[in-house]
């Protein structure tokens, strides 16, 4: 290898590092013939002592889910027992070693960056993987992820791509430019076997920018004379073209069934030695792969001398011989170990539509869809739609398509099919999956004002079709809906309320989400006597043990909304915790994102603001790792009941802005209220006024405008205007009346007592104090014995109002509610007692980052490495590498130490 003298010490350097134990990761580019696999030949050969794991991308239209991470992985397989459950099931279900429903690719991802995480534990190790512009969308997709996500692993990543896809978009690239002049000059002279004139040899170089490819091979069987004239590259084609051409030109040399052999090896995209010799016999091709010198070279593989050679071969034939080509290739594939490589070349041998071709094709998408491999299902679909021609036929196939290519997050493609879908006669049926499945790419973008409608009007059309489809989708309407709140287009929730409310029913006995539907719909028609008992049953029978998981996955988290519209709060305890639990077993991250969000607000609601922080850590490192657009309600409820402002406001107003940007006005309400609360905490009752106004104006009947009024009333009563006061309490009695629940019980009494005088506001306070005792929402009852407390003070009787404040106190101290700690702890001071702030135990744990903190906390609640991974994506040593750091800071030595440093009610500050 000539020169690359500082391209190596980059290479040399990061091998350096990989072997002291840090994970480096870093992408080769440059165009054809450059030198990319040279170059990753030399770090491969450079790096004694590292594990190599290897995977190279194949030219072919055909995708082949999994095709090439399964080449990565075969190594590694032994090491399958040993992965958390789900990541091993998703890899066995992708590799097809075992049957399984089709995995959440970014599980896939997790498994793959703790196969390879673990290996590096004994070895350090480095994943090659070339050319990887054509790697199959489902190992890009995985490598991108394993790529980011590594970090304290002795795991060194190189890949090497001609240009750089969105899947590995962003990661660290080295650009490789032609070889300077005079090793350009010394390559071109290796290659010339006679000496060329200088201006001659300059012209060539310059002409070829250095490629060290075309240095090679364009001079190859040109005289001194030819040369003279120089490549000409200056006009038309570009550098690979001329560079392919120079293949054509020797292949055209050699005889005719060696230029057909060569055609059938290129058309292969596997290099099956074997495969090839069959299709050529087929062909009745008798040269042997022998004489074919130089361009193509056999071993166990096939190969080419040059990728280049192969896309030559392929692009310079006649599309009939190419098509015989592909004939002979399907004739020989084995129908039964390999009918999806069948399919494919039946398909390019194709002339026009083909209804035959079309159903292998349509065989074979269901079978990479199976295996989680939606991308090649999508393309399989594509393929099948331009072999077909009934017209119903193509849109089915081109909705399939559509909807695998929506799992695979590949929206523009989807967008795409869904127009060919319409393009072609559509019935009610297929128009309302076209409205159906654009609803859901609106959806999985931004969870905006877009889908909504467009799942009413399916939900419509589905009316007369199918009545559990119908049904279905009006719950699905219902939850975009609820999203947008108050953002909605046209369509929100009171429109999907009203056209659920009037749609047929199953004969069957109602499942558990048909009671949550007609219980949803009734209560935004305004039918809350009527709508609450279903709430009620609804959330009870998602919290209970005899429901499907996949209305747990798919409706899980609305389940908890209605247990909140009914103040269930065990019930809300019951169903979020469920939906957790179900869609981490599960791998269903997109749910877990939302999931986790859900049950952080239950927890933090409860005063528990170690596992609030956690469900926080966990809900960021989903969002981030699978680009969800959940915003952070979780975070804004536990950031508000904490009260630190310099925290709190910047995301209040970062939620804002976003949710308002995406059309997601139910995020923008959490966050107006969370503003209320901190406000109302720091004794601003004015500006809470404001915020808690216009967060209590949004969808009214819901739990979000509740918890706003009762802010209201508060920011109300301590600013002076009970009349004010007394109509938001009005309002929020008519939310309370006829509920036998203690929370909601509880909350109107509070907020009666604050709008009431004398004997009924005291009584109002006993019995807010004796309710909310009785449930586990301790921040509303410490804020009832603070507002008790203050109402005392107020009526001079020092002696009562102590005792409320200073069991505020302690319990806002204890649950980590800062700021109405400090209001109890100045309403003290104004009783004339004297507060010591609490000893804050945190100043050592201070140092810990956010992130180690939220490790400290799982490891201390008794997860593994992998599982403490497997919740916050980090691969299980990086965890150990933080947990050691964590060690460190506390002074520490165990896991089990962990216990006494971190105390389980202080634990977990951010
Ligand atoms: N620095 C070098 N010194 C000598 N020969 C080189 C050098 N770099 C590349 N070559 C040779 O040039 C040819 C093209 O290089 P290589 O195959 O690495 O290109 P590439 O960038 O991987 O191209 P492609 O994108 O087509 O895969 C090879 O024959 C290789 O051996
Ligand atoms: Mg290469």
């Amino acid at each position: 290898m000539l020169g690359r003298r500082s391209e190596r010490a980059v290479l040399d350097r990061l091998l350096s590092d990989v072997r002291a134990g840090v994970s480096r990761v870093l992408v080769v580019r440059g165009e054809a013939g450059v030198g990319k696999s040279a170059l990753l030949g030399y770090a491969t050969e450079s790096a004694a002592g590292l594990r190599i794991l290897r995977a190279v991308g194949v030219q072919s239209e055909m995708e082949l889910a999994f095709a090439a991470l399964h080449q990565l992985c075969v190594p590694l397989l032994d090491r399958m027992d040993q992965l958390p459950e789900p990541q091993r099931r998703a890899l066995a279900t992708v590799f097809g070693l075992a049957p399984g429903p089709a995995p959440d690719r970014f599980m896939v991802g997790l498994a793959v960056l703790s196969l390879i995480s673990d290996l590096a534990e004994n070895e350090p190790a480095l994943v090659v993987v070339d050319d990887a512009q054509w790697l199959d969308t489902a190992t890009a997709q995985t490598l991108g992820f394993v790529a980011r996500r590594l970090d304290a692993d002795a795991v060194g990543v190189l890949f090497g791509a001609r240009e750089v896809g969105i899947e590995l978009h962003g990661l660290p690239e080295l650009e490789l430019d032609g070889l300077p002049d005079d090793e350009a000059r010394a390559l071109l002279g290796s290659a010339v076997g006679f000496l060329l004139d200088e201006p001659i040899r300059d012209r060539l170089v310059a002409e070829t920018g250095g490629n060290p490819l075309a240095l090679l091979e364009l001079p190859r069987g040109l005289t001194a004379t030819q040369l003279a004239g120089g490549f000409g590259l200056h006009g038309g084609q570009g550098l690979p073209g001329r560079i392919e051409q120079s293949f054509i030109r020797q292949a055209d040399a050699l005889p005719a069934p060696t230029r057909q052999l060569l055609l059938v090896a290129a058309a292969e995209p596997v290099g099956d030695p074997v495969l090839v010799r069959r299709a050529a016999d087929q062909l009745g091709i008798e040269t042997a792969f022998a004489e074919i010198d130089g361009l193509l070279s056999l071993g166990e593989r096939v190969t080419f001398r040059h990728p280049l050679v192969r896309s030559a071969l392929y692009g310079s034939a006649s599309a009939a011989e190419r098509r015989a080509a592909h004939l002979a290739l399907a004739e020989a594939t084995d129908s039964s170990s390999d009918p999806d490589r069948r399919a494919w070349h039946l398909a390019a041998a194709a002339i026009g539509p083909d209804e035959d071709v079309a159903i292998e094709l349509e065989r074979s998408a269901d079978r990479a869809q199976a295996r989680g491999g939606f991308a090649a299902a999508a393309a399989f679909w594509q393929r099948a739609v331009a072999l077909t021609r009934n017209p119903a036929r193509r849109t089915d196939r081109a909705l399939a398509g559509a909807q695998a290519s929506l799992q695979a997050g590949a929206f523009r493609t989807a967008l795409a099919l869904l127009a060919t879908a319409e393009a072609g006669t559509l019935d009610a049926l297929g128009r309302a999956r076209v409205d159906q499945l654009r609803a859901e790419a609106a959806f999985a973008q931004q969870r905006g004002r877009d889908a909504p409608g467009l799942l009413l009007r399916a939900a419509q059309t589905f009316e007369s079709l199918d009545v559990r489809l119908a049904r279905d989708t009006y719950l699905d309407a219902w939850s975009a809906a609820l999203f947008a709140g108050r953002l909605a287009g046209a369509v929100g929730l009171r429109e999907v309320s009203r056209a659920a409310a009037t749609a047929p029913r199953p004969d069957t006995a109602p499942r558990a989400s048909d009671v949550l539907l007609d219980g949803l719909s009734l209560v935004i028609a305004g039918e809350r006597d009527r709508a609450v008992p279903l709430l009620t049953r609804a959330a009870t029978a998602f919290g209970g043990p005899d429901i499907t998981v996949e209305e747990v996955l798919r409706w899980g988290w609305l389940a908890t909304a209605a247990a909140a519209t009914a103040w269930d709060f065990e019930s809300c305890v019951a169903t979020a915790t469920r939906q957790v639990e179900i869609a981490r077993g599960a791998g269903a991250l997109a749910v877990l994102a939302v999931g986790v969000n859900v049950l952080g607000q239950v927890v933090a609601l409860a005063g528990d603001f170690a596992e609030a922080s956690s469900l926080r850590a966990e809900a960021d490192a989903v969002r981030e790792a699978t680009g969800t657009h959940v915003l952070p309600y979780g975070a804004l409820v536990l950031s508000a009941l904490r009260g630190r402002a310099d925290h709190a406001f910047p995301l209040v107003e970062d939620t804002i802005a976003r949710a308002t940007a995406e059309g997601q006005g139910t995020a923008a309400q959490y966050a107006r209220w969370a503003k209320a609360v901190i406000l109302n905490a720091l004794g601003r009752h004015d500006e809470a006024l404001l915020w808690a106004t216009s967060a209590g104006e949004d969808t009214p009947e819901l739990f979000v405008s509740s918890w706003a009024l009762s802010e209201l009333v508060e920011a109300a009563a301590r600013s002076g205007r009970p009349r004010e006061a007394a109509a938001a309490l009005a309002r929020l009695q008519e939310k309370t009346a006829n509920t036998d629940e203690l929370w909601g019980r509880g909350l109107e009494a509070r907020a009666r007592a604050l709008v009431h005088e004398g004997d009924d506001a005291e009584r109002a306070y006993g019995q807010a104090i004796e309710l909310l005792a009785s449930t586990r929402l301790r921040p509303d009852l410490a804020r009832a014995h603070l507002l008790y407390g203050e109402w005392l003070r107020r009526q001079s009787r020092r002696g009562d109002a102590r005792t409320q404040l200073r069991t505020a106190y302690d319990m806002f101290a204890t649950i980590g509610m800062e700021a109405f700690a400090d209001r109890a702890r100045r309403e003290l001071q104004a009783t004339g007692e004297t507060v010591r702030r609490r000893a804050d135990a945190s100043s050592a744990r201070e140092e810990l980052t956010p992130q180690e903190r939220q490790i400290a906390l799982l490891v201390r609640d008794g997860l593994s490495n992998p599982e403490v991974g497997a919740r916050l994506f980090l691969s299980p040593r990086t965890v150990e590498w933080h947990l050691r750091k964590i060690f460190d800071k506390l002074s520490i030595s165990s896991r089990r130490q962990l216990r006494d440093a971190l105390p389980a009610a202080e634990a977990a500050t951010r």
